[in-house]
């Protein structure tokens, strides 16, 4: 796969709860995508279920690569990515076989793919060139402060001691008896809430360094919320964006903070955290310090395929033929320790 030869890769997602076809070209873009949510398979259980998930992505690959085939045209891709990991195993080998199955029908090779490293290059699908960058990955399973010196070349500068963002986020919304997922929901409910009704802790912003911590807003948020009467609206708003600006804050600091730290003047920004509309705003500020934002469209910052297609278009050294052994992992780092 040479770079100057257009190049068509299939992108297969299904590390979670989305079961997400997508179809990118190297001259062209992107060139469709379908994406199918289980959250109403989830929702009667207030969390996502591996075993059901597993099953419905089965269910659903088929029919969406046959939806993307009409979309796209039909042709044969070069090659086709796939998540490979982290996340749920049994979800992600659904993902890899269904993967492994096209490659050898259609004689092209496999090339798995990093999800985070899907979610950090997202913002590369509108064209915008990131590198060397900050990376903030906010998502359901990470809070992680990257930089990124280049392609595959990522060092941790800081991650969460505890709770992920998008975690804090669910447990936050579960708390105030809002549904799965509970991070846009938790949203939902700040929009129009005052942010400095209520008191609530910015963890680790006193000490120096660049790590995060969200279990001390969590118990301070259960504390508060035990206080709010269910049926007080206005309490409850104000609760939810007192709530969303203590975890803003936290991020934006830590952002600055890595920012100053490796003299850097942009910004990634990944992951689905990243979709939050106060975060989203709050950063924006940072192009008066001269910074380049680059963050994904709101629907290319949640699990999707195309960040997936585009991540194995970045690596076609990746790529290997559909029997080649290559591992499946619940757990996989992305970045190198800081030296
Ligand atoms: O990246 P993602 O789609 O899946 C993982 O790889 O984890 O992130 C999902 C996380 C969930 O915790 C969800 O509640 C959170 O992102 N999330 C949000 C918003 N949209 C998704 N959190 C806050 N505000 C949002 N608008
Ligand atoms: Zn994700």
């Amino acid at each position: 796969m040479s770079e100057s030869v257009a190049t068509r890769i299939l992108g297969i997602e299904s590390s979670c709860d989305e079961t997400g076809l997508a179809v990118y070209d190297t001259r062209q873009g992107l060139l469709g995508e379908v994406l199918f949510s289980q959250i109403a398979l989830h929702a009667p259980y207030g969390g996502v279920v591996p075993e059901l998930a597993s099953r419905d992505h089965v269910r659903r690959l088929p029919l969406l690569l046959e939806q993307l085939m009409l979309q796209t045209g039909g042709k044969r891709p070069d090659a086709v990515a796939v998540t490979a990991g982290p996340g749920l195993i049994g979800a992600l080998l659904v993902g890899v076989n269904f993967a492994r199955a096209l490659a050898f029908a259609w004689d092209i090779p496999v090339i798995p793919v990093h999800h985070l490293e899907g979610h950090l290059l997202a913002p590369l699908l509108n064209g915008v060139a990131p590198f060397p960058a900050v990376a903030l990955l906010v998502s359901g399973g990470h809070t992680m402060l990257i930089e990124v010196r280049g392609l595959g070349d990522y060092v941790l500068l800081g991650e969460t001691l505890d709770d992920a963002a998008g975690e804090a986020f669910d447990k936050a919304a579960k708390m105030l008896g809002l549904g799965y997922p509970g991070g846009p929901a938790l949203a939902d409910l700040a929009e129009g809430g005052d942010p400095e009704a209520f008191r609530l802790p910015r963890p680790l912003l006193d000490r120096p360094g660049m790590d995060f911590s969200f279990s001390g807003l969590k118990t301070a948020f259960r504390l508060a919320s035990m206080k709010v009467p269910e049926e007080d609206m206005t309490q409850r708003k104000n609760l939810a964006a007192s709530f969303q600006q203590a975890v803003v804050d936290t991020l934006f600091r830590k952002c600055q903070r890595a920012l100053q730290h490796t003299g850097l003047k942009r910004l990634i920004v990944a992951g689905g955290v990243g979709a939050n509309r106060a975060l989203r705003s709050a950063l924006q500020t940072l192009a008066a310090e001269g910074v380049e934002l680059c963050i994904a469209d709101l629907a290319h910052c949640t699990d999707n395929a195309a960040m997936i297609a585009l991540a194995g278009a970045l690596h076609p050294e990746m790529a290997q033929s559909a029997s080649a052994d290559f591992p499946v992992r619940a757990r996989w780092s992305l970045v190198k320790e800081e030296a």
